[in-house]
């Protein structure tokens, strides 16, 4: 080709730099790095970069056919309002990697009351979020999104090694993906405040959740309706209110939760341990769930199912109910500061828990005076081997 050719080529390879200000583009062939620096974000946590990151966003995702990558670069802190990461790409995979801060605005500077979310993801399959364990995700303690961090139909999702501080509300928020790994996180936030959610799932299936550190003011895990396969294994719970499945039924609504295994965990100075919690008056299923190798440290009330969950107190009688079967608690040991009920099944006079079986339970008195514990049982169907305190309804 002749030199006129080569002069345009390399004109465009410049606008085409330039455009992007990516220094890496050329010289990493198969993941090009979009940086948010380089899309005109400050990183003195106070500028609003929500539109530099967007613009990195757009070039990882809409102009990559192989892997699209985003990098938030460590040592800064970037101000991001309410922004929502928008798939599908035309890479196959990104990454959005995280090294430096995010913070959110104060709420006075955002200018409708409340959004949803605050960062989410929509509709991105192979997408992996990742910090190293320093990058941290920081809520401030503002209160006007429900869900920090979200992603709603994103397969194949991968986020690991991030620190979560001081969101008001869930922290992260996984919903409608199939097939996802959430690894290493640590999320905080202070145990007096409300809906704070670790980690709170629904209608997903296929989930691997692992070595997380999540003390927060509710729940660590919540598994809602429409999810299935779910396995967690290694977490450390507390202050908060322990893993919850459900609710579920909440105002006659259907609800179905299966497969679900929770192992190697440990809750500390939890309210409620591992529960399972279902309003009057729903319908469908909670079933083949799994609890264990779980240690209790001085937890309130550690092994709940509630058939009659009404957290306001202002429930009606009803005869239908999620059924709740096929549940098996195996080698649970630990302590407990509620000596009455430390096992507590409260199950439906009409739709009854069936198959429910204990194995190798021992919870004691966190109380080292009061070593003796009680548990309550009504309408549980099933069997209990080597099990402290005795739970009457079960067959031994
Ligand atoms: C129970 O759930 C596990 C996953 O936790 C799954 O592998 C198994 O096949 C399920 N069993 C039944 C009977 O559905
Ligand atoms: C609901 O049922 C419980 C237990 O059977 C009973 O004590 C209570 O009075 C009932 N409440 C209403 C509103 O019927
Ligand atoms: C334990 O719970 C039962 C049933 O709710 C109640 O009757 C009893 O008074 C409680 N005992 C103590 C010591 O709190
Ligand atoms: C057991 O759980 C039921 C349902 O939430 C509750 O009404 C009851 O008070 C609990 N029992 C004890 C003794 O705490």
């Amino acid at each position: 080709m002749g030199f006129s050719t080569y002069f345009l080529i390399l004109l465009w390879v410049f606008s085409e730099l330039s455009t992007t200000r990516d220094a890496h583009a050329t010289f990493v062939f198969h993941q090009t790095t979009r940086d948010v620096t380089n899309f005109g974000a400050v990183g003195d946590g106070k500028t609003d970069d929500s539109r530099a990151f967007l613009l990195a966003w757009e070039a990882a995702c809409k102009k990559e056919t192989n892997i699209g990558k985003v990098t938030v670069p460590s040592g800064k802190t970037f101000l991001v309002s309410p922004i929502e990461f928008e798939g599908p790409c035309t890479s196959t995979s990104i990454t959005f990697e995280i090294l430096g801060n995010i913070v959110a605005p104060p709420k006075a500077a955002w200018t409708t009351k409340s959004a949803d979310d605050w960062l989410s993801f929509h509709r991105v399959d192979g997408l992996t979020v990742a910090g190293n364990g320093q990058g941290m995700i920081d809520g401030r303690g503002e209160s006007w999104w429900k869900h920090a961090l979200r992603f709603s139909h994103c397969n194949e999702l991968q986020v690991r090694g991030l620190k979560h501080r001081n969101s008001q509300k869930n922290h992260v928020s996984i919903n409608e993906c199939n097939g996802a790994t959430i690894s290493n996180l640590d999320v905080r936030a202070p145990a007096k405040s409300p809906n704070t959610d670790g980690i709170d799932i629904s209608a997903s299936t296929n989930l691997h959740i692992h070595d997380c550190l999540m003390a927060t003011g509710d729940d660590c895990i919540a598994i809602n309706g429409g999810t299935s396969n779910v396995h967690i294994s290694n977490i450390a719970c507390g202050p908060g209110h322990g893993i919850s499945i459900g609710s579920l039924g909440k105002d006659g609504r259907h609800d179905e939760v299966e497969g679900i295994s929770i192992t190697n965990s440990i809750f500390t100075r939890t309210d409620n341990g591992v529960r399972i919690k279902t309003w009057q008056g729903g319908s469908g299923f909670a079933k083949n769930i799994t609890f264990s190798q779980i240690t209790f440290v001085a937890a309130n009330n550690p092994v709940i199912i509630d058939q009659y969950y009404c957290p306001h107190k202002k429930c009606t009688n009803k005869t239908s109910a999620v059924e709740v079967s096929d549940v098996r608690y195996s080698a649970l040991h630990g302590t407990s500061i509620n000596n009455n009920a430390t096992i507590n099944f409260s199950c439906s006079k009409t739709v009854p828990c069936t198959n429910i079986v204990m194995d190798d339970v021992d919870i004691e008195s966190a109380d080292p005076g009061h070593r003796s514990t009680t548990a309550h049982c009504i309408n549980a169907h099933g069997t209990a081997r080597v099990v402290h305190p005795p739970v009457d309804c079960l067959r031994s």
